[in-house]
């Protein structure tokens, strides 16, 4: 056994004879059983007090890595022997259950789960996604750029900053300036996704029994995340131009809420969009009531007819409001690239927390996303999508037009994903949805949107996933179940005009 110390050190000179001992412990160079030299003997060799040797032997005991035995000395701690290192059986199993955090009791939600289960393989059609059409993706411009190049190649591989590769950033923030978005590059945090965003607001914002404002109905994702939070949710209803503005802001005066959550555009699920007025309304109830706003813009690129209307975010001159955007809808999902933009003290804390959660977004996804937007092809892809997607969302309001289901009424989006239906009285979503799968039709439920159990006669079609044939099949098959319904309730309702007064929001 060699020591050597450096009595100049600022290091005791025991605890460099522990660090030294140890590493030729965990190195193997000192074996089990192996007979450390009498603490007198290496207190000369060493040329060293007694007692430092005794206080080092002391400790390495007390960590369970020497022992004593009288009259042996001090040695290794020996391996235990064979069968006292075999697996035992436990004497119960563990109750996995019963280790459960308050936080994953608090928030136990599948619907999202099963929503992704769903795959492409089964023979069914499905209004139930929220995704773009899969013979959109532009595979061939993503894939190819950086192939010849073999330093982007791996740094595609290899750890990048926590806010986000600087390159996406800086191209982002040239994106956005477009749209009246000024930026620093310490204003924008790349995330794996927009719902990772959700939930660090959720984490660096919210504390259990804070109050958030919401649209009724909103993205089920949201809902889930303030949930999860401990947060009251206080909902306002959503009406042809955004949300109830003057009922949020007596629910504001009323419940002090810590932030407002808002899709202003194309929203999530029923496609209704705020007009300037609305816009401006709403940025001067935060700014009057002190309340940052949460602006959730998924499906804004997203537009088939009508004005755009600038974001709560190009609008917004004091800092109120946090930005958040996807590529998850313009291009696709499965890129789980998002980001976020607001005041720098705040994306500071969200990149601490995002550190925790993922280290940094995928760089791999992030290197490709980079090549694909620098090279133009972006909004080319963007109007290529709005093209289809017009046509599309058309075949199914023809669909339900021509339906004449009494009762029946729907959101005509003017981009986005989907249509938000309200059924004729008396029918229910769950039980439309159970017997429109049996005849290989999916939607989903209106339910999902709303707190409480409430919204059970909507439905939301998305209408960007599936083909203009399957829309065409599908909306037959769908809108011959509702009046099969409607039909059966009819005759139960006295009043047959009734179902006629039965309005969108
Ligand atoms: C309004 C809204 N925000 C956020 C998301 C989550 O998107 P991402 O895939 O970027 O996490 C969705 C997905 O449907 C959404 O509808």
């Amino acid at each position: 056994m060699k020591i050597q110390l450096d009595k100049e050190s600022r290091i005791p000179l025991y605890i460099q004879i522990i660090n030294q001992i140890k590493a030729m412990i965990f190195s193997g160079a000192l074996p089990p059983e192996y007979l450390l030299p009498p603490e007198r003997k290496l207190a000369e060799e060493l040329e060293v007090n007694r007692s430092t040797i005794l206080n080092a032997y002391r400790e390495l005991k007390a960590e369970g890595l020497v022992h004593s035995r009288i009259g042996k000395g001090t040695m290794v701690v020996p391996y235990e022997s064979k069968t006292e290192v075999s697996i035992r059986p436990p004497e119960h199993r563990l109750t996995w259950q019963y280790l459960l955090s308050d936080e994953a009791c608090r928030f136990n939600d599948i619907r999202i789960i099963e929503m992704l289960r769903v795959n492409g393989d089964q023979p069914i059609i499905s209004f139930a996604t929220g995704m773009a059409d899969p013979a959109l993706y532009p595979v061939d411009e993503f894939y190819p750029d950086i192939t010849y190049d073999i330093d982007k190649k791996k740094r595609a591989l290899g750890h990048t900053l926590v806010e986000g590769c600087v390159e996406l950033r800086k191209t982002i923030m040239k994106m956005q300036k477009e749209k009246g978005i000024d930026s620093l590059l310490e204003e924008l945090l790349i995330l794996s996704g927009s719902q990772q965003g959700l939930n660090l607001v959720a984490r660096c914002l919210l504390n259990a029994g804070d109050t958030v404002i919401v649209q009724e109905p909103t993205y089920i994702g949201a809902l889930q995340i303030f949930s999860n939070a401990g947060v009251k949710i206080i909902s306002v209803p959503v009406e042809e131009k955004g949300m109830r503005l003057d009922i949020m802001e007596t629910l504001i005066k009323k419940h002090k809420p810590k932030l407002i959550y808002v899709i202003p555009t194309f929203q999530n699920p029923t496609g209704t969009t705020m007009d300037l007025k609305s816009r401006i309304k709403l940025l001067n109830i935060a700014y009057s009531n002190q309340v940052p706003i949460i602006e959730d813009d998924a499906y804004g690129e997203l537009r088939y007819e009508g004005n755009t209307f600038p974001s709560l975010k190009a609008l917004d001159q004091y800092d109120h409001v946090l930005y958040l955007n996807t590529f998850s809808k313009t291009l696709f999902p499965g890129i789980r690239i998002g980001w976020m933009c607001g005041p720098k003290e705040i994306i500071h804390q969200l990149t601490v927390k995002k550190q925790l959660e993922d280290l940094h977004t995928s760089t791999f996804s992030q290197v490709f996303l980079t090549e694909f937007l620098k090279s133009g092809r972006f909004q080319v892809h963007i109007d290529e999508s709005c093209r289809y997607y017009r046509e599309k969302r058309d075949t199914m309001l023809k669909k339900l037009e021509n339906s004449r289901i009494k009762g029946l009424r729907w959101v005509r989006p003017s981009g986005g994903l989907y249509i938000w239906c309200r059924l004729p009285l008396n029918i229910s979503a769950d039980t439309l949805l159970l017997k429109s799968k049996e005849k290989g039709v999916i939607f989903v439920p209106g339910s999902v949107f709303f707190l409480n159990n409430k919204g059970n006669e909507y439905i939301r079609l998305n209408f960007t996933y599936p083909t203009v044939k399957e829309i065409e099949k599908g909306m037959m098959i769908l809108l011959n179940v509702i009046e099969e319904e409607n039909k059966k309730n009819q005759e139960k309702i006295i009043n047959k005009d009734s179902a006629i007064c039965n309005p969108i929001y």
